[in-house]
């Protein structure tokens, strides 16, 4: 299964929205995602017992979608020139290798004037650290909050820059897959 991460818990959050737009673009080439949303997945536990020896079973189970999946494309807007912390948290929990190493991973930013830029160039640093296999065609989403309406992104040329991206990254995980060098596929 590849997996569209929304990398924030804030109610309404336009990371979100955009992971739909994600996915429906993603269904038009014929590939089913699942929407992995921050909002989703309640972190009372974890914070309350961080880094504890067995995770909550809510966390366990998302980090273990994760840990199988084939691909997954990150949604994450800027927070104060960075990635939601929230978002850091969870990663902190995520197991090594096995989420990180040669694990396709795509990026869509979001945010003002630079659309989310500086979160993504350090998530890129992150999971660069940690071996995946980065797909280096970003989006950025400027001015978020103008470019939504009802749910949509009317701006065509920011739609097939989206569509640009999906398309790529499943022919990027797909040669990975083929050559049996992805995390989903390497013995
Ligand atoms: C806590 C917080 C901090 C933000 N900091 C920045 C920022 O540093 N730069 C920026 O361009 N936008 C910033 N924004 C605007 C967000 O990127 C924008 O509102 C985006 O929609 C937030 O994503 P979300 O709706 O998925 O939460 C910030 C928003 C929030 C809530």
């Amino acid at each position: 299964m590849k997996y569209i991460i929304s990398a924030t818990n804030r109610p309404e959050s336009n990371s979100r929205i955009v992971a739909g737009i994600l996915q429906k673009i993603y269904k038009n080439f014929n590939c089913s995602t699942e929407i992995i949303s921050l909002r989703d997945v309640s972190f009372q536990k974890l914070i309350d017992n961080p880094y504890p020896q067995t995770l909550p079973e809510n966390v366990r189970q998302v980090i273990l979608k994760l840990n199988t999946s084939s691909a997954f494309t990150i949604v994450c807007p800027e927070y104060n020139g960075s990635f939601p912390g929230i978002f850091k948290f969870f990663i902190d929990h995520w197991t090594y290798p096995e989420t990180f190493e040669y694990r396709p991973i795509a990026f869509v930013g979001l945010g003002g004037r630079f659309g989310g830029l500086r979160p993504i160039e350090q998530l890129q640093q992150v999971m660069g650290y940690r071996n995946a296999f980065i797909y280096p065609e970003r989006v950025f989403l400027q001015n978020i909050d103008n470019l939504l309406s009802d749910g949509e992104i009317i701006d065509q040329e920011i739609m097939s820059l989206l569509n640009q991206q999906a398309e790529g990254f499943l022919k990027f995980i797909e040669a990975l897959e083929e050559k049996k060098l992805s995390a989903s596929t390497r013995n």
